[in-house]
């Protein structure tokens, strides 16, 4: 069992904020794989004070999905306080996660999202002045640092952790990377051995052997991860069946993990379309999931026949004619 502030925690897998693609019916699919924790898409802190439908939208969860956390962006320390004020009132998660990552360019021009990696002392005001207002946890993603002149997410660490900051997850590569080259585990590690609350470690892990290293070589407290369940959100139940966690050590017990029949992958695919149809207006549903079919249907023979078809369709009921063809021509 594993904590952060009072909140329990089964595992220590936890599912990466994702915008776009960590909706609900997409976090309830993960849940039931074995997902330890989960986080709302990136929400706007202004969306919420202006009580923006579609920003409020992104904050719908069922009790199902606890534990939870919301995650909000944002450059002005009031307006995010307020923001976050209202989601505990309102949403109620069990914890509010800042974001401190994000380098896309609509966001840092801002001066929100990874921007704040070169704004520290109103990165500090944030998360002190959110950490006063509300009574849940409150959590903060970080990077490695803006770019590779200033890497300072050690130093950022610190400082989150002393204005009340309870678990800070590391991706570590720097805003200017995105998503290129390779994340620098040992910035992890530095982080685990400087702060004393929850280090939750992210960055290309796809499978059990990268858990399993992450852990080792890093002793981080949980892992996150994003691009890696991208149409595999079984990857929680190999981590959990494969990786043994006593006390603090952990040890691959199972190195194999038989990836799933095309029947149980079609059950999911189908399983998630009923969940994205319930969820979404009728008249855009269906574009919700273009993107989940293609990557569930990756490396599958002929795939990218369906998936033009796919591309095409006006309708969920369309969609599920042409998965119920594929999964036919499959069989
Ligand atoms: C499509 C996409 C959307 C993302 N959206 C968010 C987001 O809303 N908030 C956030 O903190 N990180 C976001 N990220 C970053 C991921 O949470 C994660 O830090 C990153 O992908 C590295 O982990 P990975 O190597 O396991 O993918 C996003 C990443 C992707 C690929």
């Amino acid at each position: 069992m594993f904590k952060i502030g009072k909140t329990q925690i089964a595992n220590p897998y936890f599912l990466a904020p994702m915008a776009g693609v960590t909706d609900k019916p997409f976090r309830t699919i993960c849940k039931e794989m074995g997902a330890g924790f989960l986080y709302s898409e990136f929400v706007s802190s202004e969306g919420i004070i202006r009580n923006n439908n579609k920003t409020m939208q992104y904050m719908n969860f069922s009790n199902l999905e606890r534990p939870i956390g919301i995650q909000i962006f944002g450059n002005n320390s009031d307006a995010m306080s307020n923001s976050a004020k209202v989601i505990e009132k309102r949403i109620k998660p069990d914890l509010i996660d800042l974001n401190f990552g994000c380098p896309v360019k609509k966001v840092v021009k801002k001066g929100a999202g990874a921007a704040l990696m070169k704004n520290i002392d109103l990165m500090i005001e944030i998360a002190e002045k959110i950490v006063d207002a509300v009574n849940i946890p409150v959590t903060a993603k970080i990077r490695s640092g803006w770019n590779e002149n200033s890497i300072n997410a050690i130093e950022v660490a610190i400082k989150l952790e002393k204005v009340g900051i309870k678990a800070i997850t590391i991706h570590p590569r720097t805003a200017k990377m995105k998503y290129s080259g390779k994340a620098d585990w040992s910035i992890i590690r530095e982080i685990k051995e400087n702060v004393e609350i929850p280090v939750i470690g992210n960055g290309d892990v796809k499978n059990s052997n990268d858990a399993i290293k992450m852990f080792s070589e890093t002793n981080c407290d949980a892992i996150m991860i994003g691009r890696g369940v991208l149409g595999n959100p079984w990857i929680f139940k190999e981590l959990n069946k494969n990786i043994s966690i006593q006390d603090k050590n952990k040890e691959l017990i199972n190195e194999n993990f038989t990836h799933p029949s095309y029947q149980e992958i079609f059950f999911i695919i189908k399983k998630h379309l009923k969940l994205v149809e319930d969820h979404y207006p009728k008249k855009i549903a269906h574009n919700m999931f273009k993107s989940h079919f293609a990557w569930y249907t990756k490396g599958m023979p002929n795939a990218t026949i369906y998936r033009n078809q796919i591309n095409h369709v006006k309708s969920i009921d369309e969609m599920r004619e042409i998965i119920d063809l594929y999964k036919s021509y499959l069989n």
